[in-house]
């Protein structure tokens, strides 16, 4: 059995985490943390025996976890995950904190500097189906982002083909947990139920982690832009994209079927016909499809994820399972 902890239970993605860590065969939860001034008691309504407590560095050193979760906000694991390194502790780290490779981006995209270059160098980004032997290995994981997931896991087998000097366009919507339990006003029921919107165009945080992810450089042009689902959660990204020379739907399919072959939570739909959000909503699952346009040159392709689940709590369960040397699928499938 493999201790482990989640700080941050008492949040929309925490307590995703602990209802699959819970009934994950080989884990012990040893603790779970709200924060330092948060509620205790259980964390999931089916488990009254999951308890959280509010956290402390030495609380959770005494639960001797040998893995801890973190789903806390970006700052928060800035700070606390090099502390709980040096314990000797491993993470996987679902916020931001350690997710772009130059730590220069940070304060412009992020807001604050960020002390720790080093563990930026030596993370692993958890994008589990692009990971090889890494993550047996990690230390540390920064579980990415709910929209870059959604769109690396689309682009990514593409990105030899992809013309760089057209714009990669992503249209991302996503439902209103994205953005956690302690919402603004933008996010309130009045303001989400019967609307649509976009919002946070060519500021969102995960911006340069996308641009990062397809290797895009600084030259390239990516238009990203997010807009809030009248729903609680998915996300489904439209991504409009030109390639270097005409292809065909084969040799799309091909590229898909190489890249997600041992890939057992991405299904990629035949040429032509696009995924819904309610076919992965509450599924650790990413549905992808395409269509080809103008011959070949241009397509649209369409991924949909649970924002909550392959967009946080699964996939950091899935790099949970490669890094203890567990079938991906353990708690999952
Ligand atoms: N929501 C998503 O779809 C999603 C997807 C991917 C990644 N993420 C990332 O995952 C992280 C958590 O997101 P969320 O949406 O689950 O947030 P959330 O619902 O707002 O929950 C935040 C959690 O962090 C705890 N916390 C806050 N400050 C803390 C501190 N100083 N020390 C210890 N714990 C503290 C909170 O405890 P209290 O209950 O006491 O406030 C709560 O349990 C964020 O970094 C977010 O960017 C979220």
């Amino acid at each position: 059995m493999t201790n482990v902890a989640v700080v941050g239970a008492t949040g929309y993605s925490g307590a995703e985490l602990t209802a699959i860590l819970a009934k994950h065969p080989h884990v012990t939860i040893t603790g779970l943390f709200s924060s330092a001034n948060g509620s205790r008691g259980p964390v999931l309504a089916a488990r009254p025996d999951l308890v959280a407590e509010p956290f402390t560095l030495d609380a959770l050193v005494a639960a001797a976890p040998e893995v801890a979760f973190l789903a806390t906000p970006n700052e928060v694991s800035a700070d606390l995950v090099p502390q709980i390194l040096d314990k000797g502790i491993k993470v996987i780290d679902l916020s931001g904190a350690f997710r772009l490779t130059q730590p220069a981006l940070y304060p412009s995209w992020y807001g604050f500097n960020h002390e720790h270059p080093g563990l930026l160098k030596e993370a692993v980004y958890g994008l589990t189906e692009m990971c090889n032997g890494e993550l047996s290995k990690a230390r540390l994981v920064a579980n990415p982002g709910c929209y870059p997931t959604s769109i690396l896991l689309a682009l990514r087998p593409l990105t030899y083909i992809l013309d760089r000097e057209q714009p990669v366009i992503c249209d991302s919507k996503s439902g209103v947990s994205g953005a956690g339990k302690k919402s603004d006003l933008a996010w309130s029921f009045a303001e989400v139920s019967g609307n649509f919107k976009a919002y946070s165009v060519g500021t969102h945080r995960h911006e340069p982690e996308i641009r990062q992810g397809l290797r895009l450089g600084d030259r390239a042009t990516l238009v990203f832009v997010p807009h809030l689902l009248p729903t609680v959660r998915g996300i489904l990204s439209t991504m409009h994209v030109a390639f270097t020379h005409a292809v065909t739907n084969e040799e799309v399919q091909q590229l898909y079927a190489d890249a997600f072959a041992n890939a057992p939570f991405v299904r990629v739909l035949p040429a032509g016909k696009l995924p819904e959000l309610k076919s992965v909503v509450n599924t650790p699952n990413a549905e992808i499809g395409f269509q080809l346009l103008q011959s070949g040159k241009r397509a649209v392709i369409v991924s949909v994820i649970d924002n909550l689940l392959k967009g946080a709590a699964s996939q950091a369960v899935q790099n949970f399972n490669r890094m203890c040397g567990f079938k991906e699928t353990e708690a999952l499938a």
